[in-house]
């Protein structure tokens, strides 16, 4: 056992666990946050996605130890104030969902792709989001909805 601190969801956390265990576990099962999925668990399908220092990662192939000392943020620290993230208003307006299983991995992978990329053509959030699969078959109105952020001012996306 090992005493592991990081941020969480802009709050400081401590957790006295193995190191060796896997980092979407911790999040679902320790601090009860369900938001973030277990879709493969074989870094294939991009529904345990979430932010590490601001970049997507899945948290499916990271264990605890991983994120020691670093920014976790997962679906449920993305609004601020009590207000949804553009991307969360943007999948709700285009109807990005069906079922909603993939919905957070897809927009933290989104956060992340547009922290690098900020005005991407469609077909780099095709590309960038090509790896985040959804088995309803959104990607069309998923991809829209990424346009439709990308293309507002930089500080109508924060
Ligand atoms: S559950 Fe992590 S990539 Fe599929
Ligand atoms: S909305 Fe169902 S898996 Fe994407």
């Amino acid at each position: 056992m090992e005493n592991i601190s990081f941020n969480l969801n802009g709050n400081d956390v401590s957790i006295k666990t193995e190191s060796s265990r896997i980092l979407l576990w911790i999040l679902r099962i320790d601090f009860g946050l369900t938001g973030t999925k277990y879709g493969c668990g074989e870094g294939h399908c991009g529904a345990c996605t979430v932010l590490v220092n601001n970049e997507a990662v899945r948290s499916c192939q990271l264990t605890v130890k991983d994120v020691a000392g670093k920014e976790v943020v997962t679906i449920e620290g993305l609004s601020k104030n009590g207000k949804l993230h553009p991307l969360q208003k943007a999948f709700i307006e285009h109807n990005a969902f069906q079922c909603g299983f993939c919905t957070s991995g897809m927009i933290l992978n989104a956060y992340g792709f547009l922290m690098k990329n900020p005005k991407p053509s469609r077909t780099e959030i095709i590309e960038g989001m090509n790896d985040n699969l959804c088995r309803c078959g959104a990607h069309i109105r998923i991809i829209r909805a990424i346009e439709s952020v990308a293309l507002q001012p930089n500080k109508d996306k924060e």
